[in-house]
């Protein structure tokens, strides 16, 4: 199959899976590889044929689907996101729910991968910010609609090369053993849930402090779906909640209840009416 073949057939399918081809652009190298691979596994000749064979079969777009999904992730992705929720947004958050004689952080993690994002949050929660709040306790939910990825998640082991980012004194007390997949030691795994959800369909009930919903829904999901996905994220954000989407992507146009947090282009809070 050819690139021009899969890009056209990515674009006729994307729509149909409630995707976006555009959103695919830069990674789609590794999807046509996919495809051209299942393609051979079904002894089919070309793009046409494999059109072909998701008309006549239904249960073959829910393998098209896994196929599409980018799982790219690692540890403290996007250092100035993490500096901001660590030093500014997360201990006025945890200040507050002190002052209201509260004590837990509840975050949502969606399309979580292997789990990067959600520990580099344990991590930064347990090191960075609870020897300032002694009483706060972590209650963070992780979702993906991938299984395999959330086996390797609730393994929490991972190449040194998903940590470079992650400050390496942080690195050397959350990942003792060492070697090439250090292993995250059990403390800062307590309170996390991982679980198998389809964002498109389902979310877990909040309310949320922090929402991390970072490419994949507005960067693979079209328009229409965005909006609705949005307006559900922030019907989970409590008043003055956070919300934090990729560093390459842009929220959809329309009045969501949301404010930039300070110039960043990727943070919003959820406003107070
Ligand atoms: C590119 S990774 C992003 C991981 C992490 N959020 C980050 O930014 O580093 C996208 C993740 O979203 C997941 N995903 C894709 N479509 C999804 C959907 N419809 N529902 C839930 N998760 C999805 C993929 O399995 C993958 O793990």
């Amino acid at each position: 199959m050819t690139d021009a073949e899969c890009v056209e057939l990515m674009q006729w399918a994307a729509p149909r899976l409630r995707l976006r081809w555009e959103g695919f652009r830069r990674v789609r190298g590794q999807v046509c590889k996919r495809i051209g691979r299942r393609l051979r596994s079904l002894g089919l000749p070309d793009a046409a044929a494999y059109r072909a064979r998701l008309e006549a079969e239904l249960a073959e777009w829910e393998v098209l689907d896994a196929l599409c999904r980018v799982t790219i992730s690692r540890f403290y992705r996007d250092t100035w996101v993490f500096d901001l929720l660590g030093h500014g947004l997360l201990p006025a958050r945890l200040g507050t729910l002190r002052e209201r004689g509260e004590t837990t952080l509840r975050v949502w993690s969606a399309g979580c991968a292997s789990g990067e994002e959600a520990y580099t949050l344990s991590v930064m929660f347990w090191l960075g910010l609870q020897p300032y709040f002694p009483s706060a306790r972590l209650e963070l939910v992780a979702t993906d609609a991938d299984a395999a990825l959330l086996e390797r998640a609730r393994r929490g082991c991972y190449p040194r090369g998903c940590l470079r980012e992650l400050p390496a004194e942080w690195v050397a007390r959350a990942f003792p053993s060492g070697g090439d997949a250090p292993c995250l030691a059990q403390e800062y795994r307590r309170g996390i849930d991982f679980l198998e959800q389809d964002l498109r369909s389902e979310m877990p009930d909040g309310p949320f402090d922090l929402v991390l919903c970072r490419n994949v829904a507005f960067t693979y999901f079209a328009p229409p779906l965005q909006r609705e996905v949005l307006s559900r994220l922030v019907a989970r954000l409590v008043p003055g909640g956070v919300l934090v989407i990729g560093g390459r992507e842009s929220l959809p146009e329309g009045d969501f209840g949301l404010k930039r947090a300070g110039d960043s282009r990727s943070v919003f809070l959820r406003t107070v009416r």
